[in-house]
């Protein structure tokens, strides 16, 4: 049989348990030119927020129960398909199941040599690769810069952390709580903010006394305004994501832009997706600075995909204290 994460309802804000179920189906079967993927890892992604609503944004919801969308890592058991065999490593949109049959499209060999498995869908996946080009071709980085990164304990900010302390920049970087704070200075950060405890001004202002000339941000609502009254001449700002904001009706939008004209700074978007034919550049470098220790990884992993919801949450709670994946 094969364990299946549905999309049940659309939530109205806050994720809940029935908004999914998780079923027992028939064990699918790969036809000619398919393969059969045994998945040992889904990936929870704050994206998987959005994939819930209706309509479309960069790409469309997920259909009301059809198998929840997300990236999964496993072994290929069964291979109708010439360019894979049993055995494979790979990891791609696979689903938030035990078993899925794909034609190969969007499925990537996982080079194990580079890191474990699970770590193709953190740091050498999707997140790290949002960090790195996020970081290098929205920001363009230059030494000296200080860079300021909202939600810095996470997978994306906490790579595009200490990618910018190896490009030689000052980094500084918000997070909830003492223990996610400690562990961005272990990283080698120079200063952190505990947003829930501290005031965003005021400590930006004692942190980056000649202004932010990046502004990396994850969480979008007031930490994004409190960073744009602190730009620099000529700042970057990237908006990577708003998971302060995924959860409400309405999001907030920011009320400090006109200082994007006083600083002559520019604001830019970035979706990963677009970089997808320089993954291997940046999967390569990664493992590089990992392999030589300039960089660290830390994973939090929940057993069960009959904990889909469970986990999920956990990245709107601040539960989560690593890249967030199921062992299934
Ligand atoms: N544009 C793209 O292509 C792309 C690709 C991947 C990810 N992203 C975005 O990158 C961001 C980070 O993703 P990730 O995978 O690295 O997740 P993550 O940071 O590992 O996990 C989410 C973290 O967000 C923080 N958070 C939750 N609610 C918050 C709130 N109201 N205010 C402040 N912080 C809050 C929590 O940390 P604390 O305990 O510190 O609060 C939580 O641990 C997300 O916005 C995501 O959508 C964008």
């Amino acid at each position: 049989m094969n364990q299946q994460v549905l999309l049940h309802k659309r939530p109205q804000g806050n994720i809940s348990s029935t908004d999914f179920s998780v079923l027992q189906t028939e064990m699918p079967t790969p036809a000619d030119g398919e393969i059969l993927i045994k998945n040992e890892y889904v990936s929870i992604d704050p994206a998987m927020r959005g994939w819930m609503n209706e309509g479309t944004t960069y790409v469309a919801g997920v259909a009301l129960n059809t198998v929840m969308r997300a990236f999964a890592a496993g072994t290929v058991v069964q291979s109708n398909h010439p360019k894979f065999k049993i055995g494979d490593a790979v990891q791609g949109l696979t689903g938030a199941q035990e078993f899925a049959v794909s034609n190969g499209q969007n499925i990537d060999a996982c080079n194990l040599a580079l890191g474990p498995l699970s770590w193709h869908l953190g740091i050498l996946g999707m997140p790290g690769m949002t960090a790195y080009f996020g970081l290098i071709e929205r920001a363009k980085p230059q030494i000296g810069d200080t860079i300021f990164i909202s939600g810095a304990a996470g997978i994306v900010g906490s790579t595009v952390g200490q990618i910018a302390k190896i490009l030689g920049c000052r980094v500084i970087g918000s997070a909830g709580g003492e223990e996610k704070c400690q562990h961005l200075l272990n990283l080698g950060f120079d200063a952190v903010i505990d947003y829930k405890t501290e005031n965003l001004t005021a400590a930006l202002t004692r942190h980056a006394p000649d202004k932010l000339n990046i502004f990396f941000d994850n969480v979008g609502g007031e930490i994004l305004d409190a960073a744009l009254a602190h730009l620099a001449w000529g700042a970057r700002v990237v908006i990577c994501g708003a998971i302060s904001q995924y959860n409400n009706q309405q999001f907030y939008g920011p009320k400090n832009y006109m200082k994007l004209v006083s600083a002559r700074a520019s604001m830019n978007g970035i979706i990963v997706f677009d970089f997808k034919e320089r993954y291997p550049e940046a999967v390569v470098q990664l493992s590089e600075w990992l392999k030589h220790g300039q960089m660290q990884y830390k994973e939090h992993v929940v057993q069960g995909l009959d904990r889909f919801a469970e986990a999920l949450n956990m990245l709107f709670t601040g539960a989560n204290f690593g890249k967030l994946v199921l062992k299934v």
